[in-house]
């Protein structure tokens, strides 16, 4: 058996994970679960203020953040900050592919997809660049978990660029899962709702009550919820998980 330490969920002591999307919800809970587990987290997002926020949770619990105001639907920006973050740190060896469009944004079908799924193989495919420049040692255990949904994979939901893009992801993880295994695993997270700033109207209201109710466990997911399953999975000790959806639903799937 190899020795990993259970606090650090066995990742390598400093090793650099990358989340999108940081500032709030699922990447928020997920970057503080990561400097908890010893890494040294690179926080992206648009909300400088929400980014300031969690990097300061973090270095008050002693751990290690970098920030930078990204946008990752250009591909630009992601290589210049993929570039400042490599000059300044080590590399990339953990990549956790949160931030998305909101469903309720009025985006066109192509626009969205574009956004959604576009902007997660962009990363994925700089990311790989800086896996292949760096050291070996520097490498071992390099992991992706990207943040697909239930919806598109196992329900419907509207718009319909939305489901499409949240399927869209499953079959990336998997095709690269297939590919590429011998740099990186790739696996994806399903969430059914999750208590998060953007469904905050929805989750306080008498419709969101009657969901919680419906669900096996009789309540919502809140952020910390998904972060632990995105842990695990991006983690050491999932080491021989490469290409899975898991969904993190309370067993919601099992109600539908
Ligand atoms: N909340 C849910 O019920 C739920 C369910 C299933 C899947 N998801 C998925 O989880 C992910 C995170 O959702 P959340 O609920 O935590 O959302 P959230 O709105 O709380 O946080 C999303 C963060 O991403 C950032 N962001 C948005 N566009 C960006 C861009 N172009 N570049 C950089 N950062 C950007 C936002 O500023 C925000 O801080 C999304 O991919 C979403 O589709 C959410």
């Amino acid at each position: 058996m190899h020795d990993m330490d259970l606090a650090r969920w066995g990742f390598d002591e400093n090793a650099v994970v990358l989340v999108t999307g940081a500032a709030s919800g699922i990447g928020r809970a997920t970057a503080l679960r990561c400097a908890q587990a010893g890494l040294r987290v690179a926080c992206w997002d648009l909300d400088q203020g929400g980014l300031d926020s969690v990097a300061a949770e973090i270095h008050l619990a002693g751990g290690t953040a970098h920030t930078a105001v990204v946008d990752i639907f250009d591909d630009h920006a992601i290589d210049a900050a993929f570039g400042a973050l490599e000059a300044s740190w080590a590399p990339v060896r953990h990549l956790v592919n949160n931030a998305g469009p909101r469903s309720v944004d009025p985006h066109g079908f192509r626009e969205a997809i574009s956004m959604a799924v576009g902007s997660m193989e962009a990363m994925i495919q700089r990311f790989l660049r800086g896996i292949d420049a760096a050291p070996s040692d520097a490498t071992e255990h390099a992991s992706v978990v990207s943040v697909s949904s239930v919806a598109g994979n196992f329900t419907g939901s509207n718009p319909p660029w939305y489901p499409t893009a949240k399927a869209a992801i499953a079959g990336l993880t998997r095709a690269l899962a297939l590919n590429e295994g011998h740099r990186c695993r790739f696996n994806a997270v399903a969430p059914s709702a999750v208590a998060t700033p953007r469904m905050t109207s929805y989750s306080q209201s008498d419709a969101g009550r009657r969901w919680a109710e419906t669900n096996p466990l009789g309540r919502w997911a809140d952020g910390d919820d998904i972060a632990r399953a995105i842990l695990f999975l991006l983690s050491p000790f999932a080491g021989y998980v490469n290409g899975v959806l898991l969904p993190v639903d309370g067993g919601q799937l099992l109600v539908l």
